[in-house]
């Protein structure tokens, strides 16, 4: 191979949390089959095996070079713990390019720490808005684009929000969502999967309809009357004989047990509590709801994908393409305004309903990531702008060619807003004032 300056050779891919390790595997897939170097770091922001660990091996993904393990302390703990120690390892490796996914503390920790280092940064899924400056995720998302190079905007609605914050068009990349990536290549593998864990769950079932349920943002979980609120619903549908089968996050179950609620749930005959499915377990049972009931973000793309329904437990979305098809209610955390929607969908015929395309595209995203950074590499890297040479848009310098009255320039519609001496030292000047030759001048047009 020819060797390049301008080459990527060197990519390293970051993950924190569940979700980014889902949705970076075709990626991480896509670079070792075209040989790439790769570097996979953990910053252990989700450290719970379930979480964690678990998911390398259900998606049969490379393991991390370096788990930078910063926990889960409080949030400005989290981040800058996670900047200190992953400066260490971009000296350590000296990528040609990093790449994040979505908007956690592990995102805006690595997009900082690359802008401050000159690296070349990529970011996953950029784009998404829910317009609400309340939640931390919305903050992460903001701040990163600020200093991102390559932004891969899974949606044409996450392109038309990055143009609004005057990102650069030539930086934009549609590529889709790489969760469509991960439905696709895994589909057998998810409707064939018979762990023990999912023999259990079946075994519960039997063969009657069930509801999936989820929970785990903070906004709900960390507050005792919102949980409560969350109980009476589980309650409500038991006493209605609805089943629900319950992949307990480990902070709701931290919060349950803080808040002593985690007894009442136990006691509920029809619903079934486990602790997080794999991502196979998961999907497979995503498959055969009824309903999923959730906070989640990552599962309101995959019921774009699979066309399921599903109640949101939250009042704002970055993601509206599922309530936009009819498969999604947004709801807030009250537990007759849940009930209502649950019934609402549980109701809903959506085989009448017509989708439009896959608004996350078509399952190719990893692929076109990767073809983007082989064709842009490193070019996309930052350049200050040359007032210099060019000067701004409408603001230019020039050399001062004959001597000139400053109100002999103005005549032609201009104005000169600073003028400097041959030395480049600025001058006071005013209409009356001879510009000498070798002077420059900022004209506005
Ligand atoms: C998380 C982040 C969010 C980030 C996003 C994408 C948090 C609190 N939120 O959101 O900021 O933008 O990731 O990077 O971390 N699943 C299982 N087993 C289960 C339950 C779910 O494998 O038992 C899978 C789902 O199928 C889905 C993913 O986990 O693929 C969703 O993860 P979730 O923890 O809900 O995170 P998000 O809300 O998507």
């Amino acid at each position: 191979m020819i060797t390049c300056f301008m080459t990527i050779h060197k990519i390293m891919i970051v993950v924190g949390t569940r979700p980014e390790i889902i949705k970076m595997s075709p990626l991480i897939n896509e670079i070792k089959a075209r040989k790439y170097e790769l570097q996979l770091i953990h910053t252990g922001q989700h450290y719970d095996k379930t979480l964690s660990e678990d998911i390398f091996h259900c998606l049969s993904i490379v393991e991390p070079e370096d788990n930078l393990s910063v926990g889960s302390e409080d949030t400005v703990s989290q981040i800058a713990r996670i900047m200190v120690k992953f400066d260490l390892i971009i000296n350590n490796y000296e990528p040609d390019i990093v790449l994040a996914q979505g908007d956690t503390n592990t995102v805006l920790a690595v997009a900082l720490t690359c802008a401050k280092k000159g690296v070349i940064f990529g970011h996953l899924e950029a784009g998404l808005r829910s317009d609400d400056l309340t939640l931390p995720e919305e903050i992460n998302r903001r701040v990163a684009a600020i200093v991102t190079h390559f932004h891969f905007a899974p949606s044409k609605r996450a392109i038309l929000n990055l143009l609004r914050e005057n990102i650069d068009p030539e930086r934009i990349f549609l590529t889709g969502n790489t969760i469509v990536d991960v439905l696709k290549q895994n589909k057998e593998l998810i409707e064939n999967c018979h762990t023990p864990k999912l023999k259990d769950i079946v075994r519960f079932l039997g063969n009657e309809p069930f509801i999936l349920w989820t929970l785990h943002r903070n906004v709900n979980v960390d507050h005792e009357e919102n949980l409560k609120e969350v109980v009476k619903v589980l309650e409500k549908l038991s006493d209605k004989k609805m089943k629900v089968i319950f992949s307990l996050h480990p902070r709701t179950e931290k919060m349950l047990e803080e808040f002593q609620l985690m007894s009442k749930l136990e006691n509920l005959k029809n619903v079934l509590i486990t602790p997080p499915l794999s991502f196979l377990e998961f999907l497979n049972l995503l498959k055969k709801c009824s309903l999923i009931v959730s906070d989640s973000g990552g599962i309101q793309e995959e019921i774009v994908t699979l066309k399921k329904k599903m109640v949101t437990i939250r009042n704002t979305t970055e993601r509206p393409e599922s309530v936009e098809m009819g498969l999604n209610i947004l709801t807030e955390i009250k537990c007759e305004k849940i009930f209502e929607a649950i019934e609402e969908q549980l109701q809903k015929n959506i085989e009448q309903l017509e989708f439009p395309s896959n608004p996350y595209g078509e399952g190719t995203a990893a692929k076109t990531i990767l073809d983007t950074i082989e064709k842009k590499g490193k070019k996309m890297g930052f350049k200050a702008p040359s007032l210099l040479e060019k000067g701004l848009k409408e603001y230019k310098l020039q050399v001062v060619e004959k001597e000139e009255k400053v109100s002999e320039v103005e005549k032609e519609k201009k104005e000169i807003t600073l003028a400097f001496n041959e030395k480049g030292i600025p001058i006071a000047f005013d209409k009356n004032t001879t510009l000498k030759r070798g002077y420059h001048v900022i004209i506005k047009e």
